[in-house]
């Protein structure tokens, strides 16, 4: 059968990784995380104190970053999950993802993760820069207070709990930056499909695109 690569583009918390998730288990595909390498490299800057200047994407280049199965994420070789997940990483990660050479540096990270096929991917460039190729294209998005009610419910109860008004002020902040930085910011590419999940469940969402991915197959 024809290998398939599924894009998947969108704001932060619009349910993106959910979805790829679900779809990439019941199809046997290999789901990627991307966003999992910038907050990686801002978590690596925050533990050893890396500034923001042109000299960081050498620094970075000294660590080993790996993306494996199960969003499973390697740094220099150990396993990390909880402390990417945390807002502080993801707004870190919003900051350093606007430079170029990081952006350039990520891409072949994540391009090399993706390379056997078969593969669903999300973030915010992966529909025009890191899969343009890709059969199945989708801009999922939704209003920045469901998005915030949603991250808040996965968040409560986890160590990386959070108040509603703060996430949502988060949002809005990370969603300015990734639609307005100079270098591939996130849009809806011209060959893309629009999903808005505002008033549709995620369920019927994970319909949608596995039904079009079954189409492209
Ligand atoms: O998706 P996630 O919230 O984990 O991404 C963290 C940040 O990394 C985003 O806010 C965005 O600035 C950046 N990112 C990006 N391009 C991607 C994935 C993430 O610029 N493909």
């Amino acid at each position: 059968m024809k290998k398939i690569n599924v894009a998947i583009d969108g704001p932060a918390a619009s349910g993106k990784s959910s979805i790829s998730k679900n779809i990439a288990d019941k199809l046997n595909f290999l789901y990627i995380n991307t966003g999992l390498v910038y907050r990686s490299f801002a978590y690596l800057l925050k533990i050893h104190n890396y500034e923001i200047n042109s000299s960081l994407v050498n620094k970075l280049k000294k660590h080993e970053i790996q993306l494996l199965k199960n969003e499973i994420t390697l740094i220099d070789g150990k396993k990390e999950f909880e402390n990417l997940r945390k807002e502080e990483i993801g707004i870190l990660a919003s900051k350093i993802s606007s430079i170029i050479e990081i952006r350039k540096y990520a891409v072949k990270i994540q391009q090399k993760a993706s390379s056997k096929g078969n593969v669903i991917m999300d973030g915010r460039d992966t529909t025009f820069r890191i899969l343009p190729n890709a059969q199945v294209k989708i801009y999922l998005d939704s209003s920045s207070e469901i998005r915030a009610n949603r991250r808040y419910l996965q968040l409560k109860g986890t160590k990386n709990e959070s108040k509603y008004d703060d996430i949502l002020k988060q949002i809005k902040t990370r969603d300015f930056r990734d639609k307005n930085r100079e270098i591939d910011p996130l849009h809806i590419s011209k060959d893309s499909i629009y999903i808005d999940s505002s008033n549709i469940s995620i369920k019927e969402v994970e319909k949608i695109i596995y039904n079009l991915i079954k189409e492209a197959e």
